[in-house]
């Protein structure tokens, strides 16, 4: 079911929707953006064109592979038949969106629960997936065992470096109690490190990694819709995605680089852990 050509052909499938919805959210930016509601906290944000970009990746994906399963950010969930489920993020980076700023992307994975490696800690294992960033025009694809691609190009992933030259990307989630705890934690790791970026898009982050725009990433709190596709295309252009320890990387804690640089990260967001 999940052989070589079945995922080129998923990733296919993916960049494809991802570019059509992702030049739909676009158009639409362009006319103003309208908040339907909040979800975590009032400055999690949801905007018409997060469920109207989520109900066109839903038709698309039912028209295409009918007998998948769906699970979407803005609700989306159908059991499928075929083992195969699709994870999608109609607008990765929405805050970004809501502010006309460029760092937000569609997401769209195709993802199986068999435990093979790359499974992350929600159970699931991406095998194809795509982020297309609308207001740059760049498609990023992976399929397992076939690299990452940005535009039909591999990707380099990130360059061997030393911590204390490290551009690290992270993100912040959206309470205030898991905020309070990711500032303690950053407090003791930006010393340490060149700079940070904080993008605004964990999809567009892991992306600029398997592109060696920046150099390692982590993230707390982050859900299965901003990091299936993503986490992907990270790997397949050579980065370790993992978690603390021995544990998956998932909602507790996403580190991607170097296996050097992602070691060392992690021993110092441990430590960090430890002191908090
Ligand atoms: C968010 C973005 C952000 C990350 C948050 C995510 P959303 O997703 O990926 O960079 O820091 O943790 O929730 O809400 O824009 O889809």
């Amino acid at each position: 079911m999940t052989d070589s050509v079945d995922v080129a052909a998923f990733a296919g499938i993916a960049g494809s929707l991802a570019r059509e919805v992702g030049e739909v959210i676009r158009a639409k930016r362009a006319v103003g953006v309208t908040v339907a509601q909040t979800k975590s906290s009032l400055t999690d944000v949801v905007t018409a064109a997060d469920q109207e970009a989520e109900r066109l990746l839903a038709a698309g994906l039912r028209r295409l592979r009918p007998d998948d399963g769906l699970l979407g950010e803005e609700g989306a969930s159908t059991t499928g038949t075929t083992g195969v489920t699709w994870v999608v993020d109609p607008i990765d980076g929405t805050v970004n969106y809501l502010y006309d700023l460029p760092a937000y992307a569609v997401s769209v994975a195709a993802t199986v629960e068999d435990g093979g490696p790359g499974t992350m800690s929600d159970g699931r294992r991406a095998v194809a997936g795509a982020v297309y960033v609308p207001t740059s025009g760049e498609l990023f694809t992976a399929w397992e065992g076939g690299g990452a691609h940005l535009d039909g190009e591999r990707l380099p992933g990130p360059a061997d470096t030393e911590l204390g030259r490290t551009l690290l990307a992270t993100g912040f989630g959206y309470t205030v109690e898991r905020r309070t705890e990711q500032v303690e934690v950053l407090r003791h790791v930006l010393p340490r490190v060149r700079d940070i970026r904080r993008m605004g898009s964990a999809a567009v982050d892991l992306c600029m990694l398997a592109a060696g725009r920046v150099d390692a990433y982590y993230e707390r709190g982050l859900q299965p819709w901003d990091y299936a596709a993503a986490a992907l295309i990270a790997r397949e252009s050579g980065a370790v995605v993992r978690g603390l320890g021995d544990a998956l990387p998932g909602e507790e804690l996403l580190i991607a680089g170097t296996p050097r640089i992602s070691a060392e990260l992690a021993t110092l967001i441990e430590e960090a852990y430890r002191g908090l």
